[in-house]
C-alpha cells in the first residue's frame, strides 16, 4: 500500500509515522508512506500556500494552485484509489472505514489548515473527506496521523500476531474484553480465576460475555450500529 500525505507542516508527521508498528510496516515493505511539503509546489519566492477569502471573512484559505500541482504530479506517477481531505465536516472515521481503506492500493491524504481549502479543491480533486471526531484541530496533520495509524495496523502482516488486530475493540462492533498479565495477584487484587484455569473453551466464553457486558454498559450505541 502506498500513502502520500500532503501537508504544510511535514515535521508534525515525522514522529507519529516513525515509530513502532507504523515504522515496522514500512521497513517490512507492507506500506510506503511519503510526506510532501505543499510549499515545494508554490511558484513564488515566499512559498505562499494560503490567501484571504473572497467575501471578506476572517481567516485564511489554502490556495488551489499548489494543491493542484502536487496532486497532479502524484497522479502522473501512479493511479490513486482515493484522494482524502481531512476535515471536521467529513465522514467520521471508525474501524470499518479504517479496515476498508487498508484494502486499497494507493491513497493521497491532504491535510487541511487555516479556515480550510478553496472549495474547488473539494469539488474537483478530493474523492473522500474524513473527520476523526466532532472537534476542531488546529490542522489536519494529527487527523492524518490517526487515519494512517488506524489503517496501517490492520494491513495484513503489520501486527506480529495476526489474530491480535481481529480481536481489537470495535472489530465486531464490540468492546474488547479486559486483559491481564503476571502477577496473578497484586496487592490482593486477583486476576479472574477462569483465565488461570487453562480451559480455553471456558476462557473464550468468559471473554465473549465480558465483551458483550462491557459494550452494553459503556457503548450501547455500538450494538445498535451492528444491527443496521
Ligand atoms: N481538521 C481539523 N479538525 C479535524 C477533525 N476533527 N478531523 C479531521 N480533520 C480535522
Amino acid at each position: 500500500m502506498r500513502i502520500d500525505i500532503i501537508t504544510v507542516l511535514p515535521e508534525l508527521l515525522e514522529s507519529p509515522l516513525g515509530h513502532s508498528i507504523i515504522k515496522r510496516a514500512q521497513s517490512k515493505g507492507l506500506v510506503d508512506i511519503a510526506v510532501h511539503n505543499l510549499r515545494d509546489y508554490t511558484d513564488d519566492s515566499r512559498r505562499t500556500v494560503d490567501d484571504y477569502p473572497f467575501g471578506g471573512e476572517a481567516g485564511m484559505v489554502m490556495k488551489i494552485e499548489p494543491i493542484w500541482r502536487c496532486i497532479s504530479k502524484l497522479q502522473s506517477e501512479r493511479s490513486y484509489d482515493e484522494v482524502i481531505y481531512t476535515s471536521p465536516d467529513g465522514e467520521r472515521l471508525d474501524q470499518r472505514c479504517a479496515n476498508s481503506l487498508s484494502l486499497l492500493g494507493n491513497i493521497i491524504i491532504l491535510c487541511g489548515h487555516y479556515k480550510g481549502v478553496d472549495h474547488r479543491v473539494r469539488e474537483h480533486l478530493i474523492t473522500r473527506e474524513i473527520s476523526i471526531g466532532d472537534y476542531v484541530l488546529t490542522g489536519g496533520e494529527l487527523a492524518a496521523a490517526v487515519i494512517v495509524d488506524s489503517v496501517v495496523r490492520v494491513v495484513p502482516g503489520a501486527i506480529g500476531d495476526e489474530a491480535s488486530a481481529l480481536t481489537d475493540t470495535f472489530q465486531d462492533d464490540l468492546l474488547a474484553p479486559p486483559v491481564y498479565t503476571r502477577p496473578a495477584e497484586f496487592n490482593g487484587w486477583r486476576v479472574p480465576d477462569v483465565l488461570l484455569s487453562g480451559n480455553f473453551k471456558e476462557i473464550s466464553l468468559w471473554q465473549e460475555r465480558q465483551a458483550m457486558e462491557r459494550t452494553e454498559r459503556l457503548r450501547p450505541d455500538l450494538l445498535k450500529k451492528g444491527l443496521e
